[in-house]
């Protein structure tokens, strides 16, 4: 049986961002620049690199600045047209994804994740897709996602993408019971979402990138709670254990929780150490810091 290409992701940016308080009180967490770059543009460019299609993103209020953010904006495009700024214009609309490309619909509660993936399910149909947490950014050779649909070329099914994290912070993560290891694929015997370290079946934790099968919808339908009273992605996904073959695939990379401010901190540093245009300045700052405190 041929497996069928991933064309759609679904992007879950309902979430509040209180962790970023005040930053976040008029503006979406997922509108937090990295460098120059909000973090859900991250995410978009790391879906197009893995030959996403279709974007939907599962909003809720207070989000309407991601979706002016994904459309062209005539007036900013006609003045810098009349300055000749070439280099801005390109900066704002070269990444855009093509008119109808990108479907919004909203998570009407805050019911955890597994509900604002279920609230995707007419947008997505009958067809595997990836899900991609803005919050989690990768800084990797090859884009997180498209190592992740080139695993899934060859193996199908679900696959998730995971990392071994500290065994103190399993409670922040969905960990997995791994099986077999076949090159960086591990096959997944059992998920648990946010155990207590005395009890996670190992540290391989899941970072938000996620590729599934739209079986997974029926078992979300339940609306059945798990951890936090919430409906869990993880749990539903444990569910349809032993149906398909189900991996998680060690990515190669570095990931960035950028929900958290240390971690948000530190992508900056990373991702600014990158850009030719910064580096040097970036590391001065740095390496004369370090001297003097
Ligand atoms: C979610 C998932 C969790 C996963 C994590 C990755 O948790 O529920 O399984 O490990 O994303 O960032 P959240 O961070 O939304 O609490």
């Amino acid at each position: 049986m041929s497996i069928p290409k991933v064309r759609k992701a679904v992007f879950p940016v309902g979430g509040l961002g209180t962790r970023f308080l005040p930053a976040t009180k008029a503006m979406p967490k997922e509108m937090l620049p990295v460098v120059d770059k909000p973090l859900i543009q991250y995410a978009v460019e790391e879906a197009r690199a893995a030959g996403i299609e279709e974007f939907i993103f599962v909003t809720g209020r207070g989000k309407s600045a991601i979706e002016d953010h994904f459309d062209q904006s005539w007036e900013l495009q006609e003045q810098l047209e009349t300055k000749n700024k070439h280099q801005e214009l390109a900066a704002l609309g070269e990444w855009l994804p093509a008119a109808g490309a990108v479907a919004y619909t909203r998570q009407m509660e805050p019911l955890g994740l597994g509900h604002a993936v279920w609230c995707a399910r007419n947008l997505v149909g009958d067809e595997p897709f990836a899900v991609l947490l803005a919050d989690d950014l990768v800084l990797s050779q090859t884009a997180c996602l498209k190592q992740m649909t080139d695993a899934y070329a060859e193996a199908g099914g679900n696959i998730v993408a995971v990392m071994d994290v500290p065994r103190e912070h399993t409670n922040r993560y969905g960990i997995l019971e791994p099986g077999e290891t076949s090159g960086s694929l591990v096959q997944v015997k059992g998920l648990v979402e946010k155990p207590a370290p005395e009890v996670a079946p190992s540290t391989l934790s899941i970072i938000g990138r996620y590729i599934l099968q739209p079986e997974v919808f029926s078992q979300l339908e339940k609306g059945e709670r798990g951890a936090g009273n919430e409906i869990q992605l993880t749990d539903a996904l444990a569910a349809q254990i032993g149906t398909d073959p189900f991996h998680g695939l060690r990515f190669e990379g570095e990931r960035f929780d950028c929900g958290d401010k240390a971690g948000f901190l530190r992508a900056n540093i990373a991702f600014a150490l990158e850009r030719e245009e910064l580096r040097d300045d970036v590391q001065a700052f740095i390496n004369n810091f370090a001297n003097n405190s």
